[in-house]
Formats: structure tokens, C-alpha cells, sequence
């Protein structure tokens, strides 16, 4: 979803930052989230897609883990329509459940300052597998993500089917620093940042998952799709949720919702 608070941020950044609007995509040939792949049936069996054109995780059979910028607040809240069980949207196996409730981060301001989490209590058990916020991740710096958002910065549609990539991490002292020159800076210990020069996340993919495996082989979740300076750019790396920060919060948000 793309907020104005968001886009105002990214303007500034545009107008200041010195870099070229010109999308990167256009040089390289379409691909998918940005340089990734469809996403097989079952294979994130979690991943879901809010109505409001956001992504998010099954963290247990009624709760939906997903951005903070991706809903309003706090409360009572019965708009958003999710839709779960497959990779096509379209699809006549999608299982489709409603928001009752949403707790966001105490503090969100807006992505770009962090705190960019919000757990969502449905109306009903959508009986899938769930994903696990991480603790110990296994990781070789390479991480994948996935969502149903743009496949290209100037696209102007949002994908049927989930896509998905894998993005190596980048450090926070380069992230930053890219951000800095652009007018904007990391919250580093709430946002790790990760991606290569066309391969990304973009918009329509926030509040999807970042994920690793944990010691077991199974998928894991290390972070949320927040923000970033258009999509796939080099040396703009894209901007998740740092959920190993936000793990205890998480939990507790999640105990009041059951
Ligand atoms: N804020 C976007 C959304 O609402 C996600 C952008 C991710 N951008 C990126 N370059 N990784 O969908």
C-alpha cells in the first residue's frame, strides 16, 4: 500500500536524493516480485493478501501479521478481507476470511521512522500452516520474499499470482549510508535492509514476509516488506521490519487479540 506519508517521504527523497527517477527495471527484461519467480502452490502456505492491497503472514490460524503502515490504527476494525490458501488469487480454492480486530505498533508513525508492525484477529480459524517469527535464523545473509505487488517500478498493476525472490542482506552501516545521501535516515536496530540491483521487493508487496530457516530446515520469519526508494534500484536496497526487535512485542500484541 502506498501511504502519502510514505510517498511524501519518497518525494522528498526524489526531489533531494540526486537519483535518477528513471526506473531500473526498464533496462532489464520483466521478471517477477522484482527479478524473482511464481511462487508453486503450497509452497508459502502462509502468505496471504489483505484487501487493502498489502501482504501478510498466517502467524496462527486466525492471526495476520503484517505492516504497520498497511492499516489505520488500533481497534475495531471489520474492512479488511484476506485471502489465503493459494498463490492465485483468482483461484476457486482461495479460502477468504474478515478482520475483527487490529492491534499496530505503539509508536508507528509512519514506515520510514520503524515500528512498521500490525497483528489482525479474523472472524474465523482458516485452518493453514503457520509461520513463525524467528529466533534463531539460519543464515547465509540471503533471505527470501515474496508478495502480489509490482513486478516492476512503473508497473501500474498489482500481480494475480505471489512472487517470490531471494534478496542478500545488505549491512546497516551501507544501507544507511545509501539513505543518508538520500535524506533519510535508518532506524537501524528496528529495519534491516536487503536486496540486489533488480531484485526487490516493490509496492504492493508490504507486509509480506521476509523469510530463513530456523535450525530445523523449516521457513522462519525474519522480517516485514516496509519501504524503499523505488524498487530494485541500485544502491537502494529495500527496507524490512527487523521482527527479531519487535519478537516480545509481537507476542504480547497477539496474546491480547486471542
Ligand atoms: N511500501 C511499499 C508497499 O506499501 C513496499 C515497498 C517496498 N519497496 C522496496 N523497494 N522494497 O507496498
Amino acid at each position: 500500500m502506498v501511504r502519502k506519508a510514505a510517498l511524501l517521504a519518497l518525494a522528498a527523497v526524489l526531489l533531494f536524493g540526486g537519483q535518477p527517477a528513471r526506473a531500473i527495471s526498464d533496462a532489464r527484461p520483466a521478471r517477477d516480485v522484482i527479478g524473482g519467480l511464481v511462487a508453486p502452490q503450497g509452497k508459502f502456505p502462509w502468505a496471504v493478501r489483505l484487501s487493502m492491497g498489502c501482504g501478510g503472514t498466517l502467524i496462527e490460524p486466525r492471526i495476520v501479521l503484517t505492516a504497520g503502515h498497511c492499516v489505520d490504527g488500533t481497534g475495531k476494525n471489520k474492512s479488511i478481507v484476506v485471502t489465503a490458501g493459494v498463490t492465485d488469487l483468482k483461484s476457486r480454492r482461495a479460502r477468504t476470511a474478515q478482520s475483527e480486530r487490529v492491534i499496530r505498533a505503539e509508536g508507528f508513525i509512519d514506515e520510514v521512522r520503524g515500528d512498521d508492525w500490525a497483528v489482525v484477529r479474523l472472524d474465523r480459524d482458516l485452518h493453514l500452516p503457520t509461520l513463525p517469527i524467528g529466533r534463531d535464523v539460519i543464515g547465509d545473509g540471503k533471505y527470501v520474499v515474496m508478495g502480489w505487488g509490482l513486478t516492476r517500478e512503473d508497473s501500474v498493476q498489482q500481480e494475480e499470482r505471489l512472487h517470490y525472490a531471494s534478496v542478500p542482506t545488505v549491512p546497516d552501516d551501507k544501507c544507511a549510508l545509501a539513505y543518508q545521501k538520500a535524506g533519510v535516515t535508518l532506524v537501524s536496530d528496528e529495519q534491516l535492509c536487503a536486496g540486489s540491483p533488480g531484485v526487490d521487493t516493490c509496492q504492493g508487496d508490504s507486509g509480506g514476509p521476509m523469510v530463513g530457516h530456523g535450525r530445523h530446515g523449516e521457513w522462519v520469519q525474519v522480517g516485514i516488506v516496509s519501504w524503499g526508494l523505488g524498487c530494485a534500484r541500485d544502491g537502494y536496497p529495500g527496507v524490512y521490519t527487523q521482527l527479531s526487535t519487535f519478537r516480545p512485542a509481537i507476542k504480547a500484541a497477539v496474546r491480547k487479540l486471542r
